[in-house]
């Protein structure tokens, strides 16, 4: 019997707050949905979710970092579709993006808001796209690391219009947003949950959405493809354990994120910023590994035919 019992650590389990690793800077998309829900989280356990910026190379820092921790469910990582396109993307990762992640549940899925800053001439859509590509090598388009999705978002504007923009780096959309209120950069794709307040607030300009109807919280911007550009892009978020963390650990953690995707406080957050929660049939921890592991043969394929050939990771 004493070999079927779940061990003692798993049932009192978290007796200690719990590290959630951010791929990304604080202030991006990332970290807004790591604090909205790991909060959450936190209050249904009784232990602070205490959050954990790891930026660098479009995420795949933080999952390192993720690898590094005991598998006990004290070091989690929140990461997005980047963590499923990685490996069409580097060579040298250092793991093996298959197997070395325990999938917890899925947390959020939402569009790209293909964005300009306030002095960029074009002030449509109609006219934006146009303008991009006769100008695109004057063009800068902010993201955050290759993989990351404003990143992703500008490979396959770039692919659809058939226009080169000069790419600029950051450690998360959270700078590169500043960055675009600033007018330091002209452009950047980036997350409703980050885009939103910043379109509201009349602080950059918003051209098109990347999802095939228009948010509800920006009914007058237009999806990409109204406007005749082929480009489609949800992303999503997901939070995962290291691989080998017991069952009964990762089944209290999928329990506590349910609990935040059933709280109307949670949805009515996301719901501002144009985002969802996944629909209840996808909450289990089956149904994350295998949108994971659909996501990795996708972005392998669509990034092969996109022409984009994986680099080093330094
Ligand atoms: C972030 O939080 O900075 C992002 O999720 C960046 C991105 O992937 O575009």
């Amino acid at each position: 019997a004493l070999g079927l019992a779940a061990p003692a650590s798993a049932q009192t389990f978290p007796s200690r707050p719990v590290t959630l690793i951010v791929p990304f800077a604080a202030g991006g998309p990332s970290d807004v949905i790591a604090r909205l829900v790991g909060d959450h989280m936190g209050r249904t356990l009784g232990q602070q979710f205490v959050v954990e910026n790891v930026a660098g190379a479009g995420g795949t820092a933080g999952a390192k970092r993720l690898l590094t921790a005991e598998a006990d469910g004290y070091v989690l990582l929140i990461h997005h579709l980047a963590l499923a396109a990685a490996p069409a993307l580097y060579n040298n990762l250092g793991y093996d993006t298959q197997t070395a992640f325990a999938p917890v549940g899925l947390v959020n899925a939402g569009p790209m808001v293909i964005a300009g800053k306030l002095a960029l001439p074009p002030v449509d859509a109609k006219s934006f796209f146009p303008f991009a590509k006769a100008q695109a090598e004057k063009l800068t388009i902010a993201h955050a690391g290759v993989g990351s999705n404003a990143h992703l978002c500008a490979v396959l504007m770039s692919q659809a219009l058939g226009a080169k923009f000069a790419q600029v780096a950051y450690r998360g959309t959270g700078p590169a947003m500043n960055d675009l209120v600033a007018g330091q950069v002209d452009m950047l794709c980036d997350q409703s949950t980050t885009a939103v307040p910043q379109i509201q607030g009349d602080k950059i300009r918003a051209y098109a959405v990347t999802s095939t109807e228009r948010l509800g919280v920006l009914p007058n911007t237009p999806t990409v493809r109204e406007t005749g550009v082929d480009l489609e892009m949800t992303i999503w978020h997901g939070l995962y354990a290291p691989k080998g963390t017991p069952a009964p650990v990762l089944d209290r953690l999928n329990t506590a994120l349910r609990a935040a995707l059933k709280d109307p406080t949670v949805l009515d957050r996301f719901k501002s910023v144009g985002t969802n929660a996944f629909p209840e049939t996808e909450w289990t921890r089956e149904a994350h590994a295998k949108r994971f592991g659909a996501e990795i043969a996708k972005w392998a394929a669509s990034l092969k035919a996109a022409g984009v050939n994986p680099q080093n990771v330094n």
